[in-house]
């Protein structure tokens, strides 16, 4: 008999870093409940650069602060590098929180200590790791040079602008070299020329540090920035959205191609707008036509008879 592969072996294999499976977050306030989460799927290439969008409310947060470690799922499975996030001892999730993973905050001011330079901000999650204090002023230059900040090195972030704040900040989140770099909103206080810098910024680490970058983000021009977007729908993945760059010769020919996401269970989302148009409420008939699913409304099935 050969052994069971386990699931974190077959994701290293196939180049899957964050596995999400029929994840659930239930909230408790007093004797209220609120399911920010109802059973998410969400599946994460090593190296992709990806970003998550949705209404407010979809639990894009809730989702974020899970990979992060900073918050526990109810249910459901997580792991991320084959780590089982839900099996984490106390230590094991500093861990994994100190040099696993780096997070980018929308709030600046979160993310940033207010009376340290921009490089001893970029030094204190090293130093707090144990490295030498050599070591850490070396790396905190060279990725300061990387988020193209050489020339701020000792501003402190009361002297930096809205865009240089949050460039440091990344800078912060990449200090222990983490494979993932998870952002919540990092551009939601900047102005349009801003945030693109930002969004540019996080595809040149990308590519030149091959971490896998996560961004939740509310820009409607998201789409053209990252290699594919997933849609949260009412704390479930509903659509994706994959980026195609095809070149032909000087041009460059940028496509989207969308799908609609399918669960485990078989469920997926049809656009409201959709089954608005055909007046589907709560009841529809799903039929096999010539290689397609049809979904007729309620009212064909009395007509058949
Ligand atoms: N700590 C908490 N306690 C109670 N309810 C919470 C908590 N955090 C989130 N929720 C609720 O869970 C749901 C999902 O919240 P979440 O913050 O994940 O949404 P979001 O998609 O990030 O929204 P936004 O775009 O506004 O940031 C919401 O209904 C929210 O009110
Ligand atoms: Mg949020």
């Amino acid at each position: 008999m050969t052994a069971p592969v386990l699931q974190h072996e077959r994701d290293a294999h196939e180049g899957i870093y964050i596995r999400c499976e029929d994840l659930f977050k239930i909230h408790k306030i007093a004797d209220l409940e609120v399911v920010a989460l109802r059973g998410l799927d969400l599946k994460v290439r090593h190296g992709e650069f990806m970003a998550i969008v949705g209404a407010s409310g979809s639990g894009k947060s809730t989702l974020l602060n899970i990979l992060a470690g900073l918050d526990t799922p109810s249910a459901g499975r997580a792991y991320v590098g084959g780590q089982d996030l839900l099996g984490l001892s106390r230590a094991e999730m500093v861990e994994y929180r100190r040099n696993k993973v780096g997070f980018v905050w929308q709030q600046t001011s979160r993310n940033l200590v207010p009376y340290l330079s921009a490089i001893q901000n970029v030094e204190v999650p090293m130093l707090l790791s144990g490295v030498s204090k050599t070591a850490a002023r070396e790396r905190a230059q060279e990725l300061l040079e990387a988020v193209h900040l050489e020339h701020r090195l000792h501003h402190k972030p009361g002297q930096l602008s809205g865009g240089e704040q949050q460039r440091t900040s990344i800078a912060v989140a990449l200090a222990n070299n983490p494979p993932l770099l998870l952002a919540d909103e990092p551009t939601g206080e900047l102005d349009s020329v801003a945030a693109t810098d930002v969004f540019d910024l996080f595809g040149q680490l990308n590519r030149r540090y091959g971490v896998t970058i996560v961004i939740v983000t509310h820009d409607p021009d998201i789409a053209a920035k990252v290699d594919r977007v997933v849609a949260i729908r009412d704390g479930r993945t509903s659509v994706e959205i994959f980026r195609r760059i095809r070149k032909d010769g000087n041009d460059v020919d940028v496509t989207h191609d969308e799908f609609v996401l399918v669960d485990g269970a078989g469920r997926l989302q049809v656009p409201r707008e959709l089954l608005e148009q055909l007046s589907i409420r709560d009841r529809a008939r799903v039929m096999l036509g010539d290689g397609r699913l049809e979904i007729l409304p309620e009212r064909n099935r009395r007509e058949d008879h």
